[in-house]
C-alpha cells in the first residue's frame, strides 16, 4: 500500500457496512494519485479505480479489500467526467501499456504534475516547489521509438501484457509506437504469429527505432542486428536493442538542455571549463557527451557492457578524450570510489524505475558534489531518494515534468539540488 493509500484510508469511517471483493459500489472519482489510479470514497472506504477520469461517476466492481482501502476495476461510466475522452485504440482497457487515453491530453499533463508534487509531500515530505513546469510531447501519438513485444508461444500471441496481469494480449496496431516500429511489429507478426507456433520461438522481442532504421533484439534478419544512430542537441549517439536509449525522441533535446541548464552553453572547447562531473546511469552516453563539452573530466558508470561499449565508441566519434565510462553497478562503483574521490562539481543520476539502489545515495553524498541533477522516470522513487539527498545536506532548486510518455501515468521528472554551503 502507498503512502497516498494509507493516509486516505485512515479517514474512513469504521461504521460503515462491511465491503468484500465482488461488490459493486457507486463512486465519484476525485482524483489520480501516483500509480495513475483515480481516487473515491464509499462506504467509509478509500478506493482505487485504474482508468478514471476526475469527476466521474463510475460504478466500480470491488476486487480486494486491504483496511479501509478497497481496489477496483470499473464497471460502468455512470456519468463522465468533464476531462474523459474515447479511448481510441481496440486494446485500451486490456492492454497494459496506456492507461490514461480515457484523459483529454490537457488533463493527462495537470494529472503528471499532481502525482508528482504528491509524491514530493508524501514521501519526499516537502513542500513542492510553487511551479512544476511540464513540456508537453509534440506528438501524443506514435512517438515512441522503443518497444517490448511479448510473446505468448503457447497461445499464438504477440503484444503487450495485460493490465496488471502476465497475460499476453495479441496487438496487431498499436497507436503509440513510431511508424517504422509499426511496420516492425506487423513484421515479427507475420513471422512469428502467422506462420509459426514454434514453442521455441522467443518469449521477448526489443525494438528501438534510430534517424536510420529499427534494431530488433532478438532479430529477424541480417538487417535488424545494425546498429543505430540519433542525433540529440548535436551530439550523434550509437546504439542498438540490447540497450536502453530514451523513449521520446522529441522530447530529448528539452530534456538534456533542462538538465544542464545550469552548467554553462557547452560551446568552449573539449574541457575548457574545468571541473569534473560523474554521470550515474549513463546508457551510451546520453548525458555523458554534453558533460564532456562542459568539463574538464566525466566519468559515465553503466552496469549493462552493450550500453557501455557505445557510450566509449560514442564519445571518441565525437573527438572527446576527457569522458571515460566505467562497466559497474552504481552501488558497487560507489562503495568501491566515492571516498577517495575529490568533490565533484557535478552529479548526474538517471537509474531506472527503481530509483538508486540501496546505500546508493550514501556513496553518492560521499562524492560531495557541488550540484545534482537527478533525471527520474518515477516520481515515488525519486521523492524517496530526495528526501536523503536533503537530509544529506542539499536544496531542492527546481523541478521540471517532461511528457516521455503520453497516454500512460508515467512522467520524466528532472530535479535540481545544490550543496547548502
Ligand atoms: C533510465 S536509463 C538512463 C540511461 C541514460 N542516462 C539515458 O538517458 O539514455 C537507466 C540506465 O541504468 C542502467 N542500470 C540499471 N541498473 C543499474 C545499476 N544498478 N548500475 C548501473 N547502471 C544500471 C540501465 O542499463 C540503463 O542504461
Amino acid at each position: 500500500m502507498t503512502d497516498e493509500q494509507r493516509e486516505g484510508a485512515a479517514t474512513a469511517d469504521a461504521e460503515e457496512p462491511r465491503t468484500q471483493a465482488g461488490d459493486v459500489l457507486e463512486v465519484s472519482v476525485e482524483r489520480i494519485v501516483p500509480g495513475g489510479a483515480g481516487m473515491a470514497h464509499a462506504r467509509g472506504l478509500t478506493v482505487f479505480v485504474p482508468l478514471a477520469a476526475p469527476g466521474d461517476v463510475l460504478r466500480v466492481r470491488v476486487e480486494r479489500v486491504k483496511g479501509r482501502v478497497a481496489f477496483a476495476s470499473l464497471a460502468e461510466i455512470v456519468a463522465p467526467g468533464r476531462e474523459r475522452v474515447e479511448p481510441p485504440c481496440p486494446y485500451f482497457g486490456r492492454c497494459g501499456g496506456c492507461d490514461f487515453q480515457q484523459l483529454a491530453y490537457e488533463a493527462q499533463l495537470a494529472a503528471k504534475v499532481e502525482i508528482i508534487r504528491d509524491c514530493l509531500r508524501r514521501i519526499a515530505r516537502i513542500a513542492p516547489p510553487a511551479e512544476i513546469p511540464i513540456a508537453p510531447s509534440p506528438s501524443v501519438w506514435r512517438y515512441r521509438s522503443r518497444a517490448r513485444w511479448q510473446h505468448d508461444t503457447r497461445n499464438n500471441h504477440l503484444g503487450y501484457y495485460e493490465l496488471a496481469s502476465h497475460r499476453v494480449i495479441d496487438v496487431a496496431e498499436c497507436p503509440v509506437v513510431v511508424p517504422e516500429l509499426q511496420e516492425t511489429l506487423s513484421r515479427l507478426r507475420a513471422s512469428v504469429v502467422e506462420r509459426s507456433t514454434d514453442a521455441e520461438a522467443a518469449r521477448e522481442f526489443e525494438a528501438v527505432a534510430g534517424d536510420d532504421g529499427v534494431s530488433l533484439s532478438p532479430p529477424l534478419a541480417e538487417e535488424d542486428t545494425r546498429e543505430r544512430a540519433r542525433v540529440i542537441a548535436g551530439e550523434r549517439y550509437s546504439f542498438d536493442a540490447s540497450c536502453f536509449f530514451q523513449i521520446n525522441h522529441a522530447l530529448l533535446d528539452a530534456l538534456v538542455r533542462e538538465a544542464l541548464r545550469e552548467e554553462g552553453g557547452g560551446a568552449e572547447p573539449e574541457g575548457g571549463r574545468g571541473g569534473s562531473a560523474v554521470d550515474l546511469y549513463c546508457g551510451v552516453g546520453l548525458f555523458t557527451l554534453p558533460l564532456a563539452r562542459r568539463f574538464a573530466r566525466v566519468t559515465g558508470v553503466e552496469a549493462n557492457p552493450a550500453a557501455t561499449a557505445y557510450a566509449r565508441r560514442n564519445l571518441s566519434d565525437a573527438g572527446l578524450a576527457n569522458g571515460r565510462v566505467e562497466t559497474a553497478p552504481v552501488g558497487a562503483w560507489l562503495a568501491r570510489r566515492a571516498h577517495g574521490l575529490a568533490p565533484v562539481d557535478l552529479l548526474l543520476l538517471d537509474p531506472p524505475r527503481a530509483g538508486a539502489e540501496h546505500g546508493a545515495v550514501g556513496g553518492m553524498l560521499a562524492l560531495r558534489p557541488r550540484r545534482i541533477v537527478y533525471v527520474s522516470c518515477d516520481p515515488a522513487t525519486l521523492a524517496r531518494d530526495l528526501r536523503e539527498l536533503i537530509a544529506g545536506g542539499y536544496l531542492l532548486d527546481s523541478v521540471s515534468a517532461f511528457d516521455m510518455f503520453p497516454q500512460t501515468h508515467h512522467v520524466e521528472t528532472v530535479a535540481r539540488l545544490t550543496r547548502a554551503e
